[in-house]
């Protein structure tokens, strides 16, 4: 009988894609199969993640919680972010833990899972040739990992400590993986990393010369491959040629994240982000006037140390002049090993909780002027997701959220809709032939 594995996943697509290649591991070499049942598997892995405080406290509760439920001999593994952050303190803190593996050392998920209290945590351990098998949550939509680490040294951030140093994946490898997954039934791509397009720095092999730009040019060519996303690009790597390329090339999808962080370019300077607020509106101008239907998400952290009332009216400044579609906003959270926890200008969490309260107010307006104005547009929808109530849900090109009535039949197509109805966070359409 097969062994069964519960994982539950925390944080980014990152995380997501390592929980893939933890599944396709434990499968090929420990025959383990998947259950969503907690009391019933034989292994419980918790990928977790650490860019902000609270799901470090969670996780403590969780393993306790999960100690108590699960049945007898099972394991359970703390793997990601915090496993990297926190090492082997974790197995001192929660004895039930049985190994820890680092967000860097996936590919060591089948060495660890036998050993009693390991701990595989090296953020200079380099995977970016292990070959992992195919396993995806959506086989309709891959994820693939062109980047592991990251190289800038953002003060609020916990990642370079806890993914190290940027290392490349060679391309050619990247293209096999992409045809597999199109061979098993993938149109669409979304490629990974902390700063995609600062891709082709570093290669584990040799290899030649490839930037994100090329490497974009390069996945487009593959047969069968109809739609490419990719997340996140930093800001101060847009270069013309990638703008360029993202709005010429019809393979890739129109959205876009550019991530803020601050609109004040004192604060912007404070985080080490390497661009000012007019370099950011300078780009996402550009974005909206070579390629006017992309949509732009961004993420935003508020209060952080220093932010005066001034710095944060900068920020709302560059929400009402780029009108994000999407926008992930953060109360800032003083991480270890990093810079900004060290300041002495800490903002009062009240203040820091009105102004999120204020930013996402504001952009809830803005979202809503945004989706009524969808009404009667048409937009094509990749079906990749079955609803209950014979509804079936898919993303448009420009990333938008779309539920139509339909089944099965529907499922993997790339067809027109009409949007019948909207709402902040979905629209609901009906697809329609459209007339040459
Ligand atoms: N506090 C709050 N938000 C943070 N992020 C990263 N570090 C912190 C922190 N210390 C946010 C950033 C990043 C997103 C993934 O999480 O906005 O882009
Ligand atoms: Fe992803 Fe960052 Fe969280 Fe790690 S800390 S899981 S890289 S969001």
């Amino acid at each position: 009988m097969s062994k069964k594995l519960f994982i539950e996943t925390l944080g980014c697509a990152m995380n997501m894609r390592d929980s893939e290649h933890i599944i396709a591991e434990l499968s090929r070499k420990e025959s383990y199969t998947l259950t969503t049942t907690l009391e019933e598997a034989d292994l419980i892995i918790i990928n977790t993640c650490s860019v902000r405080e609270k799901p470090v406290a969670k996780l403590f509760s969780e393993i306790g919680v999960f100690n108590k439920r699960k049945k007898a001999g099972a394991k359970i593994g703390v793997a990601g972010c915090t496993a990297s952050h926190l090492g082997a303190e974790i197995i001192k803190r929660a004895p039930a833990v049985d190994f820890v593996l680092g967000a860097r050392n996936v590919s060591k998920i089948s060495e660890v899972v036998n050993q009693k209290h390991a701990v595989e945590v090296s953020t200079a351990f380099d995977e970016t040739t292990y070959s992992f098998e195919e396993y995806r949550t959506n086989p309709l939509k891959a994820m693939v990992n062109i980047s592991i680490g990251c190289n800038k040294s953002c003060t609020f951030c916990i990642v370079p400590a806890t993914r190290g140093e940027e290392i490349s994946i060679p391309s050619e490898l990247l293209l096999q993986e992409i045809r597999k997954s199109v061979a098993n039934g993938a149109k669409e791509v979304m490629l990974l990393g902390q700063n995609v397009n600062d891709y082709g720095k570093r290669f584990s092999t040799e290899q030649t010369p490839c930037n994100f730009t090329q490497l974009l040019q390069q996945i487009s060519t593959i047969e069968g491959l109809e739609r490419i996303r990719f997340t996140s690009p930093h800001p101060l790597h847009m270069d013309d040629a990638f703008l360029e390329e993202f709005a010429s090339n019809p393979k890739i999808c129109k959205q876009i994240h550019v991530p803020l962080q601050s609109g004040s370019t004192r604060i912007l300077k404070q985080m080490r982000r390497g661009y000012t607020q007019e370099n950011f509106l300078n780009r996402c101008a550009k974005i909206r006037r070579i390629c006017p239907k992309a949509t732009i998400s961004t993420d935003i952290i508020v209060g952080f140390p220093g932010e005066s009332e001034e710095d944060f009216d900068e920020t709302m400044k560059v929400l009402e002049a780029v009108r994000f579609e999407q926008l992930f906003s953060f109360k800032y959270s003083p991480r270890p090993h990093t810079e900004a926890a060290q300041y002495t200008t800490q903002v009062d969490t009240k203040v820091a909780g009105t102004r999120l309260t204020r930013l996402q107010a504001r952009h809830t307006e803005i979202l809503d002027e945004i989706m009524e104005a969808q009404l009667g547009e048409i937009h094509t929808v990749y079906f990749d997701e079955l609803k209950p109530n014979n509804r079936i849900s898919g993303r448009s090109d420009d990333g938008k959220l779309f539920f139509v009535e339909g089944s099965e039949e529907l499922l993997g197509q790339i067809l027109p809709v009409k949007v019948t109805k909207t709402s902040r966070g979905a629209l609901n359409g009906v697809v329609i032939t459209l007339e040459d």
